[in-house]
């Protein structure tokens, strides 16, 4: 079995940063040039996948449009002779990687989302990437690591990552068996526990890969937290019937769901950026000595 789908749920509401998000999805949100959704597509090809399916909603034409041919521009720019940007647009979608639209018709939580792309993904095994929890895992992304592991372990995988005690209510948090490896099997997962009853703080961080029999759990799985049909509970029936691995992923999470985590992210960014780290570097260093904060 190999990994070539991946599903992108892309149906919320993006409340955290109204108004910036009242017209915009929260997933085109640009870190320094490119939109958060585009990244986490970036991260997703770089890994073999050549179908990327997004779970969407209304309000949410803007990515459809992103990720489609933009035949005014193309043209206006081709007739400019900048070939450059030219280049740019065309590889938002290389050749050969297909894009499909799926819409959730009610906002029932991520479980529900991955559900509705069903009928897309079919028998196959798939991964899901939560764009918003954007990773930089430098020449070796995050997806890639773990289709390594599913190739290796033909069982679903989740991407983790240790947290701060105090913020288990915040994720899906995995118990795994004793031992402190890289990659341990899952024998319990639940979500947002409070920290008094979390069994670990290894939390998911928006990465998974997973077996197509979650698809049946997931359409016997009732209302969990929130009121929501988790994701969650269903890989905790899964592992009931199969293997399901914890990777603890190589590179750095950015929460870009938060403010905080979207401005450092932005800030490492541009730091690492090609055209424009030199010139940030500079800028950082001088503003930091200016108003005070080295040391
Ligand atoms: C979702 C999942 C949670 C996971 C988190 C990662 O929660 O339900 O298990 O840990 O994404 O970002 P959300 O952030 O959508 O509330």
């Amino acid at each position: 079995m190999r990994v070539k789908k991946a599903v992108f749920p892309v149906a919320g509401m993006g409340t955290r940063f109204l108004p910036a998000t009242k017209a915009n999805p929260k997933e085109m949100l640009p870190i320094v040039d490119k939109p958060l959704i585009q990244y986490a597509a970036e991260e997703a090809i770089a890994a073999g996948i050549d179908e990327l399916i997004f779970v969407t909603s209304s309000s949410k034409r803007a990515i459809e449009d992103h990720f489609d041919k933009n035949y005014e521009m193309e043209t206006e720019l081709e007739k400019r002779g900048k070939r450059e940007l030219l280049n740019i647009l065309r590889g938002i979608v290389p050749e050969g990687v297909s894009c499909v639209y799926v819409r959730q018709p009610e906002a029932l939580g991520l479980g529900h989302a991955v559900l509705c792309a069903k009928p897309v993904v079919g028998n196959d095994p798939f991964a899901v990437i939560l764009a918003d929890d954007l990773i930089n895992g430098g020449d070796n992304p995050c997806l890639s690591q773990m289709v390594e592991v599913f190739n290796d372990r033909q069982a679903s995988v989740l991407g983790v990552e240790r947290v701060d005690p105090s913020e288990t209510n915040k994720y899906g948090i995995v118990k795994t068996t004793e031992s402190k490896e890289q990659l341990n099997k899952v024998s319990g997962i639940v979500e947002k526990p409070h920290p008094e009853v979390a069994p670990s703080n290894l939390a998911v961080v928006g990465r998974y890969i997973l077996t197509p029999e979650i698809f049946g759990l997931l359409e016997r799985t009732e209302r969990g937290a929130g009121g929501e049909i988790q994701l969650t509970d269903a890989i905790a029936m899964l592992l009931k019937d199969q293997a399901v691995y914890a990777y603890e992923f190589e590179g750095k999470r950015f929460d870009c769901g938060s403010k905080l985590g979207y401005l450092q992210a932005t800030v490492e960014y541009a730091l690492e950026h090609e055209e424009l780290g030199e010139e940030f570097r500079a800028y950082l260093k001088s503003f930091i000595c200016d108003v005070g904060l080295e040391g």
